[in-house]
């Protein structure tokens, strides 16, 4: 990859993929135990997302002394350089935990705002994705190949993609919300893991997204494929937040977030 964003993404690919190696080498049969439980009594961390962690942070900094560290396990770290890698070490720890195949290593880096590079690899099936900032997303299993969003379907017809974050007061405003939205819609999926939600919104694997309570680390590496896809993210009003993340192909997009809002997300 071409650049200095090339080279950022570059660098989580291969960062990524020892990240993802580890992840699948350290899984145990059966149900992975949980360490610790974090935000609320359903969030749960296992020592395995910490070791990825621990790795990624060690290989970022090996590479790239200079560069900032925000990672969901806590690993946070101010730079010098302008550049702040933004990491879930795996997103899906539940689906991880009992074994259902999607969970994600997810890898961004950020100049201030602006996130410039990103990479998510299913660690469950090995596909992987990227993008670059204005440099368009990628699958990145197999032969690099560039793809964009399809057309989606009349929104009658969307599969819309949605998450459930830990927080018992959201997730029941978010219940209610969807209670709305399914009679509306082809169906919903709960996948598990905000990134690969992400991937596949991009992909046109599913047409739609919506969530609540996303952290900058589920949304950062997935959110630059989904747009450099072609994807429109949008938040309750200006840009995706914690408070709201909505993503549609631009065809559908301000039919389907005017949806979203009517429901109560
Ligand atoms: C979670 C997953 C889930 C989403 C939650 C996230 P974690 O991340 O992405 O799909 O609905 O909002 O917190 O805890 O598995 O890294």
């Amino acid at each position: 990859f071409a650049g200095q964003h090339g080279e950022l993404l570059s660098l989580a690919v291969d960062v990524g993929r020892e990240a993802a190696e580890l992840v699948r080498r350290r899984r145990p049969e059966g149900r992975v135990p949980v360490a610790d439980v974090k935000s609320s009594a359903t969030d749960p961390v296992t020592e395995i997302d910490r070791a990825s962690e621990e790795l990624i942070r060690r290989l970022v900094a090996e590479a790239r002394p200079d560069d900032g560290f925000l990672g969901e396990e806590g690993d946070t770290l101010v730079g010098t350089s302008g550049v702040e890698w933004v990491v879930d070490p795996i997103d899906g720890t539940v689906n991880f935990m009992y074994g259902v195949p999607a969970y994600a290593v997810s890898i961004a880096a950020r100049t201030g705002d602006q996130v410039v590079a990103g990479f998510v690899v299913n660690v469950a099936d090995g596909r992987a994705w990227g993008a670059t900032l204005g440099g368009g997303a990628y699958r990145l299993d197999g032969e690099p190949r560039r793809f964009v969003t399809p057309t989606p379907p009349p929104l009658t017809h969307l599969l819309v993609a949605t998450g459930f974050g830990y927080d018992p007061e959201v997730r029941a405003a978010q219940g209610a919300s969807v209670t709305q939205l399914l009679p509306q819609v082809r169906d919903i999926r709960r996948i598990g893991a905000a990134a690969l939600d992400l991937c596949a919104l991009a992909e046109g694997t599913v047409d739609a997204y919506v969530e609540r309570g996303l952290q900058p680390w589920d949304l950062a590496a997935g959110g630059l494929i989904a747009t450099e896809a072609g994807c429109v993210l949008s938040g309750l009003e200006g840009a995706p937040d914690r408070r709201l993340v909505m993503g549609a192909h631009p065809e559908i997009a301000p039919e389907y977030f005017e949806l979203v809002r009517a429901c109560g997300f």
